[in-house]
């Protein structure tokens, strides 16, 4: 599935018009890109370095203004219609769609701006608990809606801390800044590769004779939040402890394999295991960053193939979903590499494709993971997208 013009133009349409008849007035639509990461997963938060893009699925947000204090919040997925005061936005996440949005304008209000009252009504496209972040494009796309409605506007890159701090604040996952940062800055024919430290990003063309392939497991990573945090909170100790021998460490970024393996013994074997694929990730990406430079798929493809392979062994947030799927297309022709994307514990693996083998990779794969498993998959032929706007 490649989404054209024409066909967001009518998705447009279809979400301005129902909106026209809810509230009788036009509003303004926003929307934010999903994203598949080629490589770099778990380090964001480790200061260290990732290689999304952002793809052509997206969520939607038409808005308008509202006179009072309040926003009154429709989402197409849920079919479901919520109202909420902006003087009583505060309180712990409640495990709710409605949590995003209540914390997009908490935070953006904490920042000492007016946010006004603003009908909202939400269509996505990115599949949900899939690892395609949907949860940023959902904070994104608000975040733009809210501050047209409100009539002001932050930078680009305060938006993205906005979101995140939602994210972190109001749903309760510590999440780092890559997922609102490609959403926020992707290109299309891009990859991004984001220094999560300096946040100083490169846009790296993706070959002509290559597409992105996103394969859904169908198996949604319902517990992840808690595990996702469990490794961050790994990652953390281990900074902890190795700062008491190498006291300018800030984060893993900072750590090498040498001195991992230095320290290894003052590690828990889980702990040294989580840092042993953030420092070997790490090195990955800026690898692939210059393989992917030199038009060096095969290479590329090498690396996700072992960034997989660490996320299963060391990280520990792979499923037996996942690996079905990498193993297959590992064994397919014309495909460079493949990997599990996002936080794990299921979701999509993401594959990169000789253009000219797309078709039978597709069925070959569909098939195979039938077969192994019961379950009818889907798949999105992906085209890197532009980050997000008014549409
Ligand atoms: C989730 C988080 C990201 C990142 C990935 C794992 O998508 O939102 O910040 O940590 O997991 O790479």
């Amino acid at each position: 599935m490649s989404n054209s013009v024409a066909s967001f133009e009518s998705m447009a349409d279809a979400l301005r018009q129902r909106f026209q008849q809810l509230h009788g007035r036009r509003p303004r639509i926003f929307r934010a890109p999903g994203r598949a990461n080629l490589i770099g997963e778990h380090t964001d938060y480790n200061d260290g370095y990732v290689m999304p893009v952002a793809i052509d699925l997206y969520t939607w947000v038409a808005a308008s203004r509202r006179d009072d204090r309040i926003l009154h919040v429709h989402s197409d997925h849920f079919g479901e219609t919520i109202e909420m005061s902006l003087d009583a936005l505060s309180g712990s996440p409640r495990k709710h769609w409605s949590d995003y949005i209540r914390g997009v304008a908490a935070v953006l209000a904490a920042g000492g701006r007016e946010v006004s009252g603003a009908n909202l009504v939400i269509h996505g496209q990115v599949p949900l608990g899939a690892g395609l972040s949907s949860s940023a494009s959902l904070e994104v796309s608000t975040a733009l809606a809210l501050m047209w409605t409100s009539n002001f506007e932050l930078p680009p890159l305060a938006m993205v801390t906005v979101c995140q701090r939602a994210e972190h604040e109001y749903v309760g996952t510590r999440c780092g800044i890559m997922d609102q940062f490609v959403s926020t800055f992707g290109r299309s024919y891009h990859a991004l590769m984001l220094d999560c430290r300096s946040l100083d990003f490169q846009l790296l063309p993706i070959p002509a004779n290559a597409r992105v392939v996103i394969l859904n497991t169908m198996v949604r990573h319902e517990l992840a939040a808690g595990e996702y945090n469990r490794r961050r909170a790994d990652c953390e100790s281990a900074v902890k402890t190795l700062r008491r021998h190498l006291p300018t460490v800030v984060a893993l970024r900072d750590v090498t394999s040498a001195d991992l393996e230095r320290y290894k013994s003052e590690l828990p074997d889980q702990v040294y295991r989580r840092c042993r694929h953030v420092i070997s990730e790490n090195q990955r990406v800026l690898a692939a960053a210059e393989t992917l430079q030199a038009g060096d798929l095969n290479r590329f493809g090498h690396l996700m193939y072992e960034s997989h392979r660490s996320l299963q062994c060391d990280y520990q947030v792979s499923s037996r979903e996942l690996d079905v799927l990498v193993e297959l297309a590992s064994a397919c022709p014309g495909v460079y590499g493949a990997r599990m994307t996002g936080g794990g514990f299921g979701g999509c693996t993401v594959n990169l494709v000789r253009s000219d083998a797309v078709e039978r990779f597709q069925s070959h794969i569909t098939e195979g993971y039938k077969r192994a498993t019961g379950i009818i998959l889907a798949a999105y032929v992906c085209s890197a997208a532009d980050g997000a706007g008014a549409w």
